[in-house]
């Protein structure tokens, strides 16, 4: 797992976002589809929320995917993704005088019709989430199946499709987005990388 950092930092310092096609290999997005979907089959994921605390609830009219917490043990690709990350989040600290402690990551699968409506990754009033991380796991993805990541950037829709093996960061606080309506089943593992709340 290549990956230059420097220009990941680079792009989050200058514009706040990046999305790099191809990050992993075709095996390594095999493997992690693979267990995502083997554990999504055996009924592992958990319809999402929205809010938390008392007002944690499922909304399907604002969010229609499922989601999987990445726990140890965290193994192959995953693994090695984490590990990654855990770098990125060193060079982060590094660089850009960031306080990231830690990262959360799960699967997410929307199904067919799935969307999650315009938003801000952080719960009201929270801000430990820094860094959202998206990587998809969408093996031929094609135009007319959507399900494209919109981000809002200073106000214009820019969207990004959701190709096996793109890897999208961004600031969280910076950019409402939301996922605009899939016709195939669409999955990612998606986190964040936090400082201490
Ligand atoms: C999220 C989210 C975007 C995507 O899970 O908070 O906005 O492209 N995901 O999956
Ligand atoms: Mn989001």
């Amino acid at each position: 797992m290549l990956k230059d950092k420097a220009e990941i930092v680079e792009a989050l310092a200058t514009q706040g976002w990046v999305a790099i096609p191809n990050f992993l290999e075709d095996e390594e997005i095999a493997e992690l589809r693979a267990q995502a979907l083997e554990k999504y089959a055996k009924g592992e994921f958990t319809q999402a929320s929205v809010g938390q605390g008392s007002h944690k609830a499922v909304h399907t009219a604002i969010r229609r995917d499922a989601v999987l917490w990445l726990e140890e043990p965290v193994i192959g690709a995953a693994k090695e993704f984490l590990a990654w990350l855990a770098d990125l989040q060193f060079v982060l600290n590094q660089e850009l005088f960031l306080s990231l402690v830690e990262a959360e990551i799960h699967f997410a699968l929307y199904p067919q019709g799935g969307f999650y409506r315009k938003h801000i990754d952080n719960f009201r009033g929270g801000s430990a989430r820094l860094v959202t991380v998206i990587l998809y796991l969408n093996e031929q993805w094609q135009a007319k199946d959507g399900g494209e990541l919109r981000l809002y950037v200073d106000e214009q829709p820019l969207d990004i499709a959701p190709e096996a093996g793109k890897l999208v960061l961004f600031l969280s606080e910076r950019f409402e987005h939301e996922v605009l309506a899939t016709q195939q089943e669409r999955l990612s593992l998606t986190g964040w990388l936090r400082r201490r709340s």
